[in-house]
């Protein structure tokens, strides 16, 4: 299984540490070259142009609200791969709600990578808590998922469990993408820790 992150800003690098000795592609929107630093201290992770990152396996989208039409032009067929959505509809530094007329992000966001099996996943906490150690306190910190199909969620979940996570199923992208959305979800920011 290989794995690509789009967007090698504080998600997306804050994900790729958490893959600790999982190999991944990163990729941002100014190739590689600009990435060396982010990954020097990332043995496992390789900075790629945004078309490696994106034949991957499974591929973990953390970019900008309003830059997410482009980090998905143009790329190749899904062909039923899977997309994690870390993303949240909204933006640094006004952080003005964007109106989804009615529709959680992650609906929006499986439009632009049609063909696409989405889970929304990586997207409640807060970048520098994602980052650090899952386990803590005795126990595992909890990451909520969420999708419609069911064995791409099963399989994200399985890679939450593996990187030492908590995973919590919260159903379909209708009623899990709306608890853990921001703004509006009761869940971000919960840092939870599940004991035992
Ligand atoms: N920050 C948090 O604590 C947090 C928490 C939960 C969820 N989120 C969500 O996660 C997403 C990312 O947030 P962030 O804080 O990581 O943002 P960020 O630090 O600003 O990083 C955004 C990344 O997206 C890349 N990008 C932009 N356009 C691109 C394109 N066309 N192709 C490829 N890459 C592109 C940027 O690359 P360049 O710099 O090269 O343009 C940058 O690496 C957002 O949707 C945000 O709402 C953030």
């Amino acid at each position: 299984m290989t794995i690509g992150i789009i967007g090698a800003g504080n998600i997306g690098v804050a994900v790729a540490t958490t893959l600790a000795s999982i190999a991944a592609t990163i990729a941002n929107s100014r190739g590689p070259e600009s990435l060396k630093d982010s990954v020097r201290h990332l043995s496992t992770i390789k900075a790629g142009a945004r078309e490696e990152a994106a034949n991957a396996d499974i591929v973990l989208i953390a970019v900008n609200w309003s830059k997410l039409p482009a980090a998905v032009a143009g790329l190749p067929a899904w062909d039923g791969r899977i997309v994690i959505d870390a993303n949240n509809p909204v933006e640094a530094p006004l952080f003005k709600p964007v109106d989804l007329q009615g529709r959680v992000s992650s609906q929006v966001v499986a439009e632009l990578v049609s063909g696409a099996r989405l889970v929304k996943a990586f997207n409640h906490l807060r970048a520098e808590v994602l980052a650090s150690d899952p386990r803590t306190d005795g126990g595992r910190r909890v990451l909520f998922y969420c999708g419609d199909d069911i064995s791409a969620k099963a399989e994200v979940g399985a890679l939450i469990d593996q990187i030492g996570f908590a995973g919590i199923d919260l159903g379909t992208l209708a009623v899990g993408g709306k608890l853990t959305q921001f703004p509006g979800g009761p869940l971000p920011n919960q840092n939870l820790v599940r004991m035992g």
